[in-house]
């Protein structure tokens, strides 16, 4: 049996699939569709990035393939109904990189609210004076609401952090969510509701064709002056161009992106925010993580090659 890794994963995992006898190939680059087919040809397993998209051509032309193993815990970039239909299994990493995204997501509040990168660029750039009584005033957590979109697993993690600021917590989500609500006494509301209230925004939802652009023109159009929005899920749920014409006019304080529209193609007007905190796509970029999610994907691999359920299937 022979597994495809597409991409530069920790060893840990590539090691474990040995230890399984399995046979391993491996490219680190992302590379086209069709130099993609090629590797992967006589595979019956694969470990795929996000940045790589699992389109049906891809799916039709590996004749042996069982199971894709997505090294994330979004799988948007697999064609997961018909990866379905021909029967290929397809797993992602849940779990192992909640708290890593939870910990990017409280560092990108921290950073907006409290201006961290805009006044270290003062400082590298050799303006810092001295001590003055209005230097890069920020807004305090403290007493703030916290609008966590998406009740699962990683804004579970983000809300029962950023509760420790001592701030009030509203939630949107299909489902309530006990635990969130006992733990930090978070209130369910409707989306609406939630950008009308909140002081920072925090998205956690997965890209479906009903989360695109859930956060449209309109509903951008609720936030208050003050508020801060974060998102550390996938640049597509927000309309972006609306969200930088809000930050180049001040419509809001500030925002915080690790994720965008078109990875890794960035719109340039970005670039110019003095409000905006850009990071490079690092939520779950934990050397803990990321080790866990290659084992993760390897163990997920290896059960469905030797006739066992997987660990975590999509
Ligand atoms: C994911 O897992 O979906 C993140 O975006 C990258 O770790």
């Amino acid at each position: 049996m022979k597994v495809y890794i597409a991409g530069d994963i920790p060893e840990i995992g590539i090691d474990y699939l040995r230890e399984k006898g399995l046979k391993i190939s491996l490219n680190k680059k992302l590379i086209s569709e069709q130099d993609f087919i090629r590797n992967a040809k006589d595979c019956n397993g694969i470990v795929t990035l996000l940045s790589q998209k699992i389109t049906k051509d891809i799916i039709d032309s590996l004749p042996k393939l069982k199971v894709i193993a997505n090294y994330a815990v979004g799988y948007n970039n697999i064609d997961i109904a018909y990866a379905k239909e021909k029967g290929i299994i397809v797993t992602n990493t849940p779990d192992v990189l909640t708290a890593a995204t939870a910990e990017i997501a409280v560092s990108l509040m921290l950073s907006c609210n409290r201006r961290i990168v805009e006044s270290e660029n003062f400082v590298r750039d050799g303006k810092f004076s001295g001590w003055q009584p209005k230097l890069f005033l920020g807004k305090e957590i403290k007493n703030k609401t916290v609008g966590i979109i998406g009740g699962g697993r990683i804004g579970t993690a983000t809300a029962l952090r950023i509760k420790a600021f001592e701030t009030n917590i509203l939630y949107y989500s299909n489902h309530r969510n006990p635990l969130l609500e006992e733990k930090t006494d978070a209130r369910k509301v409707s989306l609406d509701t939630l950008l009308k209230k909140s002081d920072i925004i925090s998205i956690h939802l997965p890209l479906t064709p009903s989360t695109r652009n859930l956060l449209s023109k309109e509903k951008l159009g609720l936030l208050k002056k003050s508020s801060v929005v974060i998102n550390t899920a996938r640049g597509e749920i927000i309309d972006e161009k609306e969200l930088i014409r809000k930050l180049k006019k001040n419509e809001i304080f500030a925002a915080g992106f690790d994720v965008y529209e078109n990875e890794p193609n960035l719109n340039k007007e970005l670039f110019k925010l003095k409000n905006a905190v850009l990071l490079p796509h690092i939520g779950s970029a934990t050397e803990e993580a990321r080790n866990e999610m290659s084992l993760l994907c390897a163990k997920n691999i290896a059960n469905v090659l030797n006739n066992k359920k997987p660990l975590t299937e999509v």
